[in-house]
């Protein structure tokens, strides 16, 4: 399907990977609609669409997802509706997993029925490799479109019933729906209570940085940017009904090796990590085969991960009010309910 004409409801817009998709988006179609629907919960912040907030194709809304009343409201002349909002962070879901049931799950429904009455022409749906579970320390094992869901925590569970209700909307009602799975994103404007952002962050304050465990849980890294391009690619070549598997571009690189890594592109020994007590659940590996993507899309990352860890880390380090401003008030109090008196 073609994006230029297109009048797009973004939700979760002014979140990490959101916020991302909307300024790739305006940049590189010229003729099409954006509008944000987003609560601003913690984790939603507009200073990241400081750059588009005056373009008249670009507009935002304040709302909560759950709310069928503003949703129906929003979804009056949408043409595709791409759903990112969610409350996305593990350990907070170990704390409050009620809020992630409503948000992740029911919000979900309540943007379902909206869609199903207002004849969208497509809903795309953003979720994560994590509804599949753990692999083990095992490079044969990737997770695909085929795997079984198996979340651990109450985030994925959360977000394994939204994957099964699009699914359902597609069946029931016919709903022309998309779906994609992918692995952890890191890049410009995350929130720095995921693991890349915090280590930077933590290290340009000159603090310890925390490692979970023994720290070598695994993660498939993907540049957001590249993640972005697959939602589009999704989007726009996508079989109705289809989940595509978006992965990152290396292979068993765990959470200790992801930190020296920054260490040395920031100039820092190893007496600043911390091993703290591990998250409960804690998956030990993810790993994504994209081929159906490759094939189907032609999806394929470009950036690796030493280099996208150099542009991030430049991003924060260029960017320094942006994380101060997040780092105050309510999340320090988070921090030290999750981290205790760390440093
Ligand atoms: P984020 O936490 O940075 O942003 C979430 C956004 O959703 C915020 O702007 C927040 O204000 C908004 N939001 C939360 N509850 C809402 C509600 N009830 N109504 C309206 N808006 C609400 O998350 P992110 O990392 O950008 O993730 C975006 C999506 O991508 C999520 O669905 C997540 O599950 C999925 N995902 C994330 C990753 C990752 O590595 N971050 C990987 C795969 C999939
Ligand atoms: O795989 C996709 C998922 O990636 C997304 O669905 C989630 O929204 C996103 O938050 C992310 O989940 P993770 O739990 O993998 O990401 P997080 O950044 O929280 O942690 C990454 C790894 O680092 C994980 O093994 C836990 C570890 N970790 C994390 C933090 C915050 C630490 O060792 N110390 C920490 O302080």
């Amino acid at each position: 399907m073609e994006l230029n004409g297109q009048t797009v409801l973004v939700t979760g817009g002014a979140g990490f990977i959101g916020s991302n998709f909307i300024l790739y988006l305006l940049e590189k179609y010229k003729n099409l609609k954006i509008i944000n629907l987003d609560k601003l919960t913690y984790a939603g912040n507009l200073e990241n669409l400081k750059t588009v907030e005056d373009d008249p194709r670009y507009s935002f809304i304040k709302g909560d997802i759950t709310d069928p009343a503003v949703v129906g409201q929003v979804m009056v002349g949408i043409d595709i509706v791409v759903h990112f909002a969610a409350e996305s962070h593990v350990d907070r879901s170990v704390m409050n997993p009620a809020e992630f049931v409503m948000t992740n799950t029911v919000g979900t429904q309540v943007l379902l029925d909206a869609a199903v009455k207002h004849k969208i022409k497509r809903f795309h749906h953003v979720s994560t490799d994590e509804v599949f579970g753990s692999l083990p320390l095992d490079l044969k094992l990737k997770f695909n479109e085929d795997s079984h869901l198996k979340p651990n925590s109450p985030y994925a569970a959360s977000k394994a019933g939204s994957d099964l209700l699009v699914r359902a909307y597609y069946k029931t009602f016919g709903l022309p729906v998309t779906l994609t799975n992918t692995s952890n994103n890191y890049g410009p404007y995350q929130f720095p209570e995921k693991f890349i952002p915090l280590v930077i962050t933590n290290l340009l304050e000159d603090k310890k940085v925390p490692v979970y465990g023994q720290g070598i849980n695994v993660r498939d890294w993907l540049w957001v940017k590249d993640h972005c391009r697959g939602i589009e690619l999704a989007i726009t070549k996508g079989r109705l009904g289809e989940t595509y598997c978006l992965g990152g571009s290396e292979d068993m690189i765990n959470n200790l090796v992801v930190i020296k890594k920054i260490l040395k592109i920031m100039g820092k020994d190893e007496s600043y990590i911390t091993y703290v007590k591990d998250r409960p659940g804690h998956d030990l590996r993810y790993a994504i085969d994209s081929s159906k993507a490759e094939k189907e899309l032609g999806y394929r990352p470009t950036i690796k991960l030493d280099e996208g860890l150099e542009m991030t880390v430049k991003w924060y380090k260029d960017n320094q009010g942006w994380w101060q401003r997040v780092k105050t008030g309510k999340y320090q109090t988070y921090y030290k309910k999750q981290y205790g008196d760390m440093g």
